[in-house]
């Protein structure tokens, strides 16, 4: 459809046009790197397991709530949210939320743009063929990449500039077409690995490590773990999914778009553990690697499996893919905030705040190195940034969107917005009311307690 040349805001041009730019904020670094580092970390199948429930139980609701503000205030987050609380008479106060949305936004971006900067330089590495042959020269290939300033810096500007490039063109003809030529692209990659997996990793031994029931490994810091991580994979509390939201026609389904998006998440974090354990066993590789599993045990893999160069390029591929289209999504909201407030162009308004989000990246990449001595309670400022977003500006967002969608805004426009069946609207709406704030509350206790 129609670019904003006007004041007439874009749509995306299909629902399934929202369904696929939706995954592609959702899949991401979360999905591929994040996720199985912490199966490995918290005990395998009891934090699938926890993860699954948390999703479907507190995740999925959440999201759909975030996408319905989004359309029914039909702004970037800070007018959305200013527009339904005029309608539905709440305190300005709530307005906050759509602040706290972008800005979050922002700044998970400048470290995830580190981070898969990283992956960008593995990709190139992959395509020039270096090969790691022991796992102590893989962690030494790794320590040298974060030991060096100015290397984190170069793949860090990439990767902005790509994902600042693609905002600039606009909502459709940029971030829908993006997505529309990468995710595709991202799934036959993947489910090719996955096969490969199968015929040179050890299969069996990943579906037993991932979904082999364990109760008694079921802890308080599994349950924290895996609700923060719902929360991240599915992008919620960032403005992301209220923006992508706001550009979604009114005849559009929330709930059955919603399904789509939170099924393929879990599949493609699902199917890269699969791909990517079956290697880790079959080389004899730690699984509780921690952050380095994709960075140190899987170029291992690679340089010793057959066809191991050819996977291993294909692996950073997804992976770059997968970053790419989250990026974009975190960049967006502010973006259409600059626009929609201050009617700027929105090339101006992609790359002003590009180098804005740039320049906090560069800290990032110096916390590394050369600034690695400035702490705060022991953590640098990757870390920082990291536990404010996901400890802290995330978990709460969500309680905020449960308590606003569930409590404020009013029955009678919640049911308008979502057109559901009179009894599925009312378990929503009572598990959004009731079970969503809840756990994310006594999850954010424990992690600010415990
Ligand atoms: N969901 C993305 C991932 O899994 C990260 C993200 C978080 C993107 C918040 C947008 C907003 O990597």
């Amino acid at each position: 459809m129609k670019e904003s040349s006007s004041q007439a805001r874009s749509t995306w041009s299909s629902r399934w046009a929202f369904i696929l730019v939706t995954i592609g904020s959702s899949v991401g670094l979360g999905n591929i790197w994040k996720f199985p580092y912490m199966i490995g970390l918290q005990g395998g199948s009891a934090f699938v397991l926890v993860y699954l429930l948390c999703i479907l139980l507190i995740a999925w609701p959440l999201f759909m709530a975030e996408i319905l503000i989004g359309r029914r205030g039909g702004g970037n987050p800070v007018s959305a949210m200013a527009t339904t609380l005029a309608e539905c008479g709440a305190s300005r106060f709530w307005r906050v939320l759509g602040w706290v949305g972008i800005l979050s936004a922002l700044v998970i971006l400048s470290f995830y743009g580190v981070v898969a900067g990283w992956v960008v330089d593995y990709l190139c590495k992959a395509i020039v063929g270096v090969r790691v042959e022991t796992a102590l020269e893989a962690k030494r290939a790794f320590d040298t990449l974060l030991g060096n300033p100015l290397q984190l810096a170069f793949w860090h500007t990439v990767f902005m500039v790509l994902t600042v490039g693609v905002v600039a063109r606009g909502v459709v003809s940029g971030i829908e077409l993006a997505n529309k030529l990468m995710m595709p692209g991202l799934f036959l990659i993947l489910v090719g690995l996955v096969f490969w997996g199968a015929v040179a990793g050890d299969m069996p031994a990943a579906l037993h490590f991932l979904f082999d029931v364990h109760f008694e490994a079921i802890t308080p810091d599994v349950f924290l773990a895996a609700v923060g991580h719902a929360f991240f994979t599915l992008s919620l509390g960032m403005g992301a999914v209220m923006a992508y939201g706001s550009y979604l026609d009114k005849k559009t389904s929330i709930a059955g778009t919603s399904i789509w998006v939170v099924a393929c998440d879990t599949l493609v974090g699902l199917l890269a553990g699969l791909a990517i354990f079956s290697l880790t066993f079959r080389y004899g590789l730690e699984p509780s690697e921690g952050p380095g599993l994709i960075l140190q045990t899987l170029p291992l893999a690679f340089s010793n499996m057959p066809g191991g160069r050819v996977f291993g390029v294909l692996f950073f591929l997804l992976v770059t893919f997968a970053a790419w289209t989250s990026a974009i999504s975190l960049l967006e909201p502010f973006v259409a905030w600059l626009i929609e407030s201050f009617g700027l162009r929105r090339a101006t308004a992609a790359w002003g705040t590009g180098v804005a989000v740039w320049l906090l990246g560069i800290g990032v990449c110096l916390s590394f190195n050369a600034w690695s001595e400035y702490t705060l309670f022991g953590n640098n400022l990757f870390d920082v940034l990291d536990i404010a977003t996901s400890r802290f500006s995330m978990p709460l967002s969500g309680v905020a969107i449960a308590v606003y969608v569930g409590w404020v805004m009013g029955k009678r426009i919640v049911a308008e917005e979502m057109r559901l069946p009179h009894g599925i609207f009312s378990v929503w709406f009572a598990v959004v009311r009731t079970l969503v704030p809840v756990a994310i509350a006594l999850v954010f206790l424990h992690a600010i307690t415990g």
